[in-house]
Protein backbone atom coordinates (compact mmCIF):
# COMPACT_ATOMS: atom_id res chain seq x y z
CA UNK A 1 0.00 0.00 0.00
CA UNK A 2 3.04 2.56 0.64
CA UNK A 3 6.40 3.08 -0.44
CA UNK A 4 7.20 3.53 3.63
CA UNK A 5 9.37 0.73 5.83
CA UNK A 6 7.96 0.24 9.09
CA UNK A 7 11.47 -0.78 11.08
CA UNK A 8 12.29 -2.01 14.65
CA UNK A 9 15.60 -2.08 15.74
CA UNK A 10 17.64 -4.17 18.67
CA UNK A 11 21.10 -3.21 19.78
CA UNK A 12 21.87 -3.43 23.62
CA UNK A 13 24.67 -0.96 22.99
CA UNK A 14 23.37 2.33 23.75
CA UNK A 15 25.76 4.30 21.61
CA UNK A 16 25.52 2.23 18.62
CA UNK A 17 21.84 2.41 18.97
CA UNK A 18 21.52 6.24 19.30
CA UNK A 19 23.74 5.88 16.07
CA UNK A 20 21.57 3.44 14.05
CA UNK A 21 18.41 5.32 14.92
CA UNK A 22 19.83 9.13 13.86
CA UNK A 23 20.90 7.06 10.24
CA UNK A 24 17.39 5.59 10.17
CA UNK A 25 15.34 8.64 11.01
CA UNK A 26 16.89 10.80 8.17
CA UNK A 27 15.49 7.95 5.90
CA UNK A 28 12.04 9.17 4.93
CA UNK A 29 10.92 6.00 3.35
CA UNK A 30 11.60 4.80 7.04
CA UNK A 31 9.30 4.90 9.96
CA UNK A 32 10.96 3.63 13.30
CA UNK A 33 8.26 2.12 15.23
CA UNK A 34 10.35 0.66 17.99
CA UNK A 35 13.93 0.22 19.53
CA UNK A 36 14.82 -2.08 21.96
CA UNK A 37 17.77 -3.11 24.11
CA UNK A 38 17.54 -6.58 24.74
CA UNK A 39 17.81 -9.07 22.68
CA UNK A 40 15.17 -11.05 24.79
CA UNK A 41 12.42 -9.12 24.35
CA UNK A 42 12.87 -8.17 20.83
CA UNK A 43 10.86 -11.02 19.36
CA UNK A 44 7.79 -10.48 21.42
CA UNK A 45 8.28 -6.76 20.11
CA UNK A 46 8.40 -7.71 16.18
CA UNK A 47 4.89 -10.01 16.89
CA UNK A 48 3.44 -7.02 18.43
CA UNK A 49 4.08 -4.18 15.93
CA UNK A 50 4.46 -6.54 12.82
CA UNK A 51 6.86 -4.30 11.18
CA UNK A 52 8.14 -4.58 7.26
CA UNK A 53 11.52 -4.86 8.49
CA UNK A 54 13.65 -5.60 11.39
CA UNK A 55 17.11 -4.54 12.59
CA UNK A 56 19.56 -6.10 14.76
CA UNK A 57 22.90 -5.00 15.78
CA UNK A 58 24.62 -7.97 16.54
CA UNK A 59 27.51 -7.11 18.63
CA UNK A 60 26.90 -7.38 21.33
CA UNK A 61 26.59 -10.67 21.79
CA UNK A 62 27.21 -12.82 17.87
CA UNK A 63 25.96 -15.57 18.95
CA UNK A 64 22.64 -14.53 20.78
CA UNK A 65 22.45 -12.15 17.68
CA UNK A 66 22.26 -15.28 15.17
CA UNK A 67 20.28 -17.46 17.28
CA UNK A 68 17.67 -14.33 17.82
CA UNK A 69 17.58 -13.76 13.85
CA UNK A 70 16.74 -17.04 13.31
CA UNK A 71 14.40 -17.31 16.00
CA UNK A 72 12.72 -14.10 14.44
CA UNK A 73 12.56 -15.55 10.97
CA UNK A 74 10.93 -18.77 12.33
CA UNK A 75 8.05 -16.89 14.01
CA UNK A 76 7.90 -14.13 12.17
CA UNK A 77 8.93 -15.05 8.58
CA UNK A 78 6.57 -12.04 7.48
CA UNK A 79 9.55 -8.99 8.61
CA UNK A 80 12.29 -8.91 6.23
CA UNK A 81 15.60 -9.17 9.00
CA UNK A 82 18.88 -6.84 8.67
CA UNK A 83 21.88 -7.36 10.24
CA UNK A 84 24.32 -5.21 11.45
CA UNK A 85 28.00 -4.97 12.48
CA UNK A 86 31.18 -4.06 13.22
CA UNK A 87 33.01 -7.05 11.93
CA UNK A 88 33.47 -7.85 8.58
CA UNK A 89 33.81 -11.77 9.07
CA UNK A 90 32.69 -14.19 6.52
CA UNK A 91 32.10 -16.56 8.58
CA UNK A 92 30.12 -14.45 10.62
CA UNK A 93 27.88 -12.74 7.64
CA UNK A 94 27.41 -16.27 6.24
CA UNK A 95 25.41 -17.79 9.44
CA UNK A 96 23.51 -14.42 9.89
CA UNK A 97 21.93 -14.95 5.94
CA UNK A 98 21.97 -18.70 6.82
CA UNK A 99 19.64 -17.81 9.87
CA UNK A 100 17.19 -15.75 7.82
CA UNK A 101 18.98 -12.00 7.51
CA UNK A 102 18.82 -10.62 4.23
CA UNK A 103 20.78 -7.79 4.27
CA UNK A 104 24.35 -7.35 6.30
CA UNK A 105 25.66 -3.86 6.57
CA UNK A 106 28.75 -3.07 8.49
CA UNK A 107 28.95 0.05 11.24
CA UNK A 108 29.45 2.68 10.85
CA UNK A 109 25.52 2.32 8.96
CA UNK A 110 25.56 4.52 5.67
CA UNK A 111 22.12 6.02 4.86
CA UNK A 112 23.10 5.22 1.10
CA UNK A 113 23.70 1.26 1.82
CA UNK A 114 20.18 1.31 3.57
CA UNK A 115 18.49 2.98 0.61
CA UNK A 116 20.08 0.58 -1.79
CA UNK A 117 18.56 -2.52 0.31
CA UNK A 118 15.20 -0.87 0.61
CA UNK A 119 15.29 0.00 -3.35
CA UNK A 120 16.36 -3.71 -3.74
CA UNK A 121 13.00 -4.60 -1.09
CA UNK A 122 10.86 -2.75 -3.25
CA UNK A 123 11.60 -4.12 -7.16
CA UNK A 124 10.93 -7.51 -5.61
CA UNK A 125 7.77 -6.71 -4.08
CA UNK A 126 6.40 -4.76 -7.19
CA UNK A 127 7.95 -7.71 -9.34
CA UNK A 128 5.98 -10.07 -7.22
CA UNK A 129 2.44 -8.41 -7.35
CA UNK A 130 2.94 -7.11 -3.74
CA UNK A 131 0.74 -4.22 -3.29
CA UNK A 132 2.85 -2.90 -0.22
CA UNK A 133 5.15 -1.83 -3.13
CA UNK A 134 2.89 0.80 -4.68
CA UNK A 135 3.22 4.59 -3.32
CA UNK A 136 0.82 6.49 -1.33
CA UNK A 137 -0.29 9.48 -3.30
CA UNK A 138 0.12 13.18 -1.73
CA UNK A 139 -1.98 15.74 -3.28
CA UNK A 140 -1.22 19.18 -1.51
CA UNK A 141 -3.96 21.85 -2.48
CA UNK A 142 -2.80 25.76 -1.88
CA UNK A 143 -4.34 29.04 -3.06
CA UNK A 144 -2.36 31.94 -4.25
CA UNK A 145 -4.82 34.53 -2.49
CA UNK A 146 -7.07 34.11 0.55
CA UNK A 147 -10.38 33.10 0.24
CA UNK A 148 -9.57 31.60 -3.56
CA UNK A 149 -11.38 28.49 -2.45
CA UNK A 150 -8.19 25.94 -1.20
CA UNK A 151 -9.88 24.31 1.71
CA UNK A 152 -13.54 23.98 -0.01
CA UNK A 153 -11.55 22.39 -3.17
CA UNK A 154 -9.30 19.84 -0.19
CA UNK A 155 -11.78 19.00 1.17
CA UNK A 156 -14.49 17.92 -1.29
CA UNK A 157 -11.70 16.61 -3.41
CA UNK A 158 -10.87 14.32 -0.04
CA UNK A 159 -14.41 13.29 -0.28
CA UNK A 160 -14.59 12.59 -3.92
CA UNK A 161 -11.62 10.13 -3.55
CA UNK A 162 -12.83 8.39 -0.42
CA UNK A 163 -15.71 7.62 -2.77
CA UNK A 164 -13.63 4.73 -4.14
CA UNK A 165 -13.69 2.04 -0.65
CA UNK A 166 -10.17 0.80 -1.91
CA UNK A 167 -9.03 4.08 -1.44
CA UNK A 168 -7.61 5.22 2.37
CA UNK A 169 -7.95 9.28 2.28
CA UNK A 170 -6.58 11.47 5.11
CA UNK A 171 -7.12 15.09 5.44
CA UNK A 172 -4.61 17.10 6.89
CA UNK A 173 -5.12 20.70 7.83
CA UNK A 174 -2.22 22.82 7.31
CA UNK A 175 -3.29 26.28 7.69
CA UNK A 176 -2.48 26.19 11.59
CA UNK A 177 -3.50 29.22 12.79
CA UNK A 178 -6.80 29.97 10.55
CA UNK A 179 -7.69 26.30 9.79
CA UNK A 180 -11.62 25.60 8.92
CA UNK A 181 -11.28 21.64 7.30
CA UNK A 182 -13.02 20.45 10.88
CA UNK A 183 -15.86 22.76 9.97
CA UNK A 184 -16.41 21.57 5.93
CA UNK A 185 -16.38 18.01 7.87
CA UNK A 186 -18.77 18.76 11.02
CA UNK A 187 -16.40 17.54 12.95
CA UNK A 188 -14.67 18.29 16.84
CA UNK A 189 -11.70 16.50 16.67
CA UNK A 190 -10.67 15.43 19.99
CA UNK A 191 -6.55 15.57 19.03
CA UNK A 192 -4.90 17.74 16.23
CA UNK A 193 -1.81 18.43 14.45
CA UNK A 194 -0.36 19.50 17.43
CA UNK A 195 -0.98 16.46 19.59
CA UNK A 196 0.52 14.04 16.60
CA UNK A 197 3.59 15.83 16.40
CA UNK A 198 4.30 16.12 19.86
CA UNK A 199 4.17 12.51 20.88
CA UNK A 200 5.66 11.80 17.68
CA UNK A 201 8.28 9.92 19.86
CA UNK A 202 5.84 7.43 21.10
CA UNK A 203 3.54 7.36 18.45
CA UNK A 204 3.02 4.15 16.04
CA UNK A 205 0.26 3.51 13.75
CA UNK A 206 -2.20 2.19 15.99
CA UNK A 207 -1.68 5.30 18.23
CA UNK A 208 -2.11 7.93 15.18
CA UNK A 209 -4.89 6.21 13.87
CA UNK A 210 -6.87 6.47 17.37
CA UNK A 211 -5.65 10.18 16.70
CA UNK A 212 -7.86 10.94 13.67
CA UNK A 213 -11.38 11.82 13.13
CA UNK A 214 -13.15 9.47 10.91
CA UNK A 215 -15.86 11.24 8.63
CA UNK A 216 -18.85 9.81 7.37
CA UNK A 217 -17.43 10.18 3.51
CA UNK A 218 -14.37 8.14 4.70
CA UNK A 219 -11.97 10.77 4.81
CA UNK A 220 -10.42 10.99 7.98
CA UNK A 221 -9.27 14.67 9.52
CA UNK A 222 -5.60 15.84 11.09
CA UNK A 223 -7.42 19.10 11.62
CA UNK A 224 -4.69 22.20 12.95
CA UNK A 225 -4.36 23.05 16.98
CA UNK A 226 -7.30 24.89 19.00
CA UNK A 227 -4.65 27.00 20.23
CA UNK A 228 -2.39 29.47 18.17
CA UNK A 229 0.11 29.10 20.74
CA UNK A 230 0.14 25.25 20.17
CA UNK A 231 1.48 25.81 16.38
CA UNK A 232 5.15 26.76 17.35
CA UNK A 233 5.65 23.04 18.87
CA UNK A 234 5.04 21.98 15.08
CA UNK A 235 8.43 21.26 13.65
CA UNK A 236 8.97 20.24 9.96
CA UNK A 237 10.97 17.88 11.21
CA UNK A 238 8.23 16.06 12.74
CA UNK A 239 5.63 16.68 10.76
CA UNK A 240 8.02 14.66 7.81
CA UNK A 241 8.06 12.22 10.47
CA UNK A 242 4.04 12.04 10.54
CA UNK A 243 4.06 12.11 6.74
CA UNK A 244 5.83 9.22 6.98
CA UNK A 245 3.71 7.20 9.20
CA UNK A 246 0.54 8.22 7.51
CA UNK A 247 1.94 7.45 3.81
CA UNK A 248 2.25 3.92 5.49
CA UNK A 249 -1.30 3.88 6.41
CA UNK A 250 -3.24 5.66 3.68
CA UNK A 251 -3.40 5.55 -0.14
CA UNK A 252 -4.15 9.44 -0.33
CA UNK A 253 -2.37 12.13 1.47
CA UNK A 254 -4.57 15.51 1.10
CA UNK A 255 -2.78 18.63 2.40
CA UNK A 256 -4.63 22.02 2.91
CA UNK A 257 -1.86 24.62 2.59
CA UNK A 258 -1.97 27.60 4.63
CA UNK A 259 -1.64 31.15 2.71
CA UNK A 260 1.67 31.55 3.83
CA UNK A 261 3.62 28.97 2.67
CA UNK A 262 5.71 28.76 5.49
CA UNK A 263 8.31 25.75 6.59
CA UNK A 264 5.42 23.10 7.31
CA UNK A 265 3.76 23.79 4.00
CA UNK A 266 7.14 23.31 2.50
CA UNK A 267 7.37 20.07 4.02
CA UNK A 268 4.29 19.01 2.28
CA UNK A 269 5.04 20.40 -1.09
CA UNK A 270 8.16 18.43 -0.54
CA UNK A 271 6.25 15.28 0.10
CA UNK A 272 3.89 15.76 -2.58
CA UNK A 273 3.15 14.00 -6.01
CA UNK A 274 0.83 16.55 -7.18
CA UNK A 275 0.43 19.81 -6.04
CA UNK A 276 -2.77 21.71 -6.92
CA UNK A 277 -2.17 25.54 -6.90
CA UNK A 278 -5.90 27.04 -6.72
CA UNK A 279 -6.97 30.63 -8.25
CA UNK A 280 -9.19 32.73 -10.22
CA UNK A 281 -9.71 35.06 -12.55
CA UNK A 282 -8.60 38.24 -11.65
CA UNK A 283 -5.35 39.70 -11.32
CA UNK A 284 -4.15 39.48 -8.09
CA UNK A 285 -4.53 35.64 -8.34
CA UNK A 286 -2.91 35.70 -11.73
CA UNK A 287 0.29 37.43 -10.99
CA UNK A 288 0.68 35.37 -7.67
CA UNK A 289 0.49 32.25 -10.00
CA UNK A 290 3.41 33.34 -12.06
CA UNK A 291 5.36 34.25 -8.63
CA UNK A 292 4.80 31.09 -6.82
CA UNK A 293 5.80 29.17 -9.96
CA UNK A 294 9.09 31.10 -10.34
CA UNK A 295 9.77 30.73 -6.76
CA UNK A 296 8.66 26.99 -7.09
CA UNK A 297 11.52 26.57 -9.94
CA UNK A 298 14.15 26.69 -7.32
CA UNK A 299 13.13 23.52 -6.28
CA UNK A 300 14.10 20.35 -8.47
CA UNK A 301 10.72 18.58 -9.62
CA UNK A 302 8.39 21.06 -8.18
CA UNK A 303 7.00 23.52 -10.71
CA UNK A 304 6.71 20.35 -12.82
CA UNK A 305 4.42 18.73 -10.42
CA UNK A 306 2.40 22.20 -10.25
CA UNK A 307 -0.69 21.62 -11.69
CA UNK A 308 -3.00 25.11 -11.65
CA UNK A 309 -6.80 24.75 -11.35
CA UNK A 310 -9.18 27.44 -12.01
CA UNK A 311 -11.95 27.86 -9.56
CA UNK A 312 -14.90 29.92 -9.90
CA UNK A 313 -14.54 29.69 -13.39
CA UNK A 314 -17.69 31.19 -15.17
CA UNK A 315 -17.97 34.05 -12.32
CA UNK A 316 -18.85 37.27 -14.48
CA UNK A 317 -17.02 40.19 -12.60
CA UNK A 318 -14.00 41.48 -12.93
CA UNK A 319 -12.67 38.01 -14.28
CA UNK A 320 -10.13 37.75 -17.28
CA UNK A 321 -10.58 35.40 -20.30
CA UNK A 322 -9.62 31.81 -20.06
CA UNK A 323 -7.31 32.61 -23.20
CA UNK A 324 -5.58 36.02 -21.56
CA UNK A 325 -5.38 33.96 -18.06
CA UNK A 326 -3.18 31.34 -19.73
CA UNK A 327 -1.32 34.01 -21.90
CA UNK A 328 -0.48 35.72 -18.53
CA UNK A 329 0.83 32.45 -16.59
CA UNK A 330 2.70 31.02 -19.88
CA UNK A 331 0.79 27.89 -19.70
CA UNK A 332 -2.17 25.62 -19.44
CA UNK A 333 -4.60 25.52 -16.47
CA UNK A 334 -5.21 21.71 -15.06
CA UNK A 335 -9.01 21.87 -14.71
CA UNK A 336 -11.48 24.10 -13.70
CA UNK A 337 -14.24 24.33 -11.54
CA UNK A 338 -17.12 26.04 -11.80
CA UNK A 339 -18.88 28.59 -10.04
CA UNK A 340 -21.45 27.63 -7.52
CA UNK A 341 -21.54 29.77 -4.44
CA UNK A 342 -25.19 29.04 -3.45
CA UNK A 343 -24.06 24.70 -3.03
CA UNK A 344 -20.78 26.23 -1.69
CA UNK A 345 -21.97 27.82 0.96
CA UNK A 346 -24.09 25.53 1.78
CA UNK A 347 -22.25 22.14 1.92
CA UNK A 348 -19.70 24.31 4.44
CA UNK A 349 -22.21 25.62 6.49
CA UNK A 350 -23.79 21.95 6.91
CA UNK A 351 -20.67 20.17 7.56
CA UNK A 352 -21.04 17.83 4.48
CA UNK A 353 -19.53 17.51 1.24
CA UNK A 354 -20.69 17.61 -2.36
CA UNK A 355 -20.16 14.16 -2.97
CA UNK A 356 -22.98 13.40 0.32
CA UNK A 357 -25.16 16.63 -0.33
CA UNK A 358 -25.46 17.14 -4.24
CA UNK A 359 -23.77 14.08 -6.19
CA UNK A 360 -24.97 15.42 -9.55
CA UNK A 361 -24.14 18.82 -9.22
CA UNK A 362 -22.16 19.78 -11.98
CA UNK A 363 -19.40 21.10 -9.36
CA UNK A 364 -19.58 18.17 -7.97
CA UNK A 365 -19.06 16.36 -10.93
CA UNK A 366 -15.95 18.79 -11.84
CA UNK A 367 -14.26 17.64 -8.37
CA UNK A 368 -14.67 13.75 -8.85
CA UNK A 369 -13.76 14.02 -12.74
CA UNK A 370 -10.50 15.86 -11.31
CA UNK A 371 -9.78 13.06 -8.58
CA UNK A 372 -9.91 10.81 -11.15
CA UNK A 373 -7.87 12.39 -13.97
CA UNK A 374 -4.95 13.18 -10.68
CA UNK A 375 -5.47 9.31 -9.85
CA UNK A 376 -4.73 8.52 -13.30
CA UNK A 377 -1.61 10.87 -13.76
CA UNK A 378 -0.41 10.20 -10.21
CA UNK A 379 0.39 6.56 -11.72
CA UNK A 380 3.09 7.49 -14.60
CA UNK A 381 4.27 10.39 -11.94
CA UNK A 382 5.82 7.56 -9.35
CA UNK A 383 8.96 9.05 -9.34
CA UNK A 384 8.01 12.87 -8.40
CA UNK A 385 8.76 12.84 -5.06
CA UNK A 386 12.40 11.09 -5.21
CA UNK A 387 13.91 13.69 -7.94
CA UNK A 388 12.57 16.79 -5.30
CA UNK A 389 15.90 18.25 -4.09
CA UNK A 390 16.61 21.51 -3.59
CA UNK A 391 18.73 23.32 -5.91
CA UNK A 392 21.47 23.98 -3.84
CA UNK A 393 22.85 27.36 -5.44
CA UNK A 394 20.19 29.59 -4.02
CA UNK A 395 18.06 30.83 -1.04
CA UNK A 396 15.41 29.25 0.48
CA UNK A 397 12.35 29.94 -2.30
CA UNK A 398 9.67 31.17 0.61
CA UNK A 399 12.05 33.40 1.74
CA UNK A 400 10.90 36.17 -0.30
CA UNK A 401 8.00 35.86 1.37
CA UNK A 402 8.52 36.49 4.82
CA UNK A 403 9.23 39.73 6.17
N1 LIG B 1 -16.34 26.86 -6.95
C1 LIG B 1 -16.87 27.74 -6.09
N2 LIG B 1 -17.96 28.44 -6.42
C2 LIG B 1 -18.48 29.35 -5.57
N3 LIG B 1 -17.99 29.64 -4.40
C3 LIG B 1 -16.89 28.99 -4.00
C4 LIG B 1 -16.29 28.00 -4.82
N4 LIG B 1 -15.20 27.52 -4.15
C5 LIG B 1 -15.15 28.17 -2.96
N5 LIG B 1 -16.17 29.05 -2.87
C6 LIG B 1 -16.45 29.93 -1.75
O1 LIG B 1 -15.36 30.81 -1.57
C7 LIG B 1 -15.18 31.11 -0.20
C8 LIG B 1 -13.75 30.83 0.20
O2 LIG B 1 -13.49 29.47 0.08
P1 LIG B 1 -12.40 28.69 0.95
O3 LIG B 1 -12.41 27.30 0.48
O4 LIG B 1 -12.61 28.93 2.39
O5 LIG B 1 -11.08 29.44 0.45
P2 LIG B 1 -9.58 29.38 0.99
O6 LIG B 1 -9.41 28.12 1.74
O7 LIG B 1 -8.73 29.47 -0.24
O8 LIG B 1 -9.40 30.60 1.84
C9 LIG B 1 -16.19 30.28 0.56
O9 LIG B 1 -17.30 31.08 0.88
C10 LIG B 1 -16.59 29.20 -0.43
O10 LIG B 1 -17.89 28.75 -0.22
MG1 LIG C 1 -8.81 27.83 3.74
Amino acid sequence: MSNVFRVVLVDPDDSTREEIKSVLLSIESIWLEADCSRYEFFTDIVKQTTPEIGMINIDSDPEKGVELIQKVNEEYPQAILMVVSSSADGQLILSAMRSGAQEFFNLPLSSSEVNAALSRIRSKQSGSGDASGENSRVIAVGGVSGGVGSTSIAVNLAAALASNPNRSIVLIDLDVSLGDADIFLDSIPEYTLADVTQNIDRLDLALLKKSLTKHESGVYLLPRPVQLQDNEGINPEDLSRVIGLLKSSFTHLVFDLSKSYSRLDEVALRAATDVLLITQLDLPCLRNVVRLLMSFEEYVGLKEKTKIVVNRAGLDSGQISMNKAQETIGGEFYWQIPNDYGLMVDVRNNGVPLVIQAPKASITRSIVEMGEKLNGDLQSDENNEATLEKKPQKKGIFGFLKK
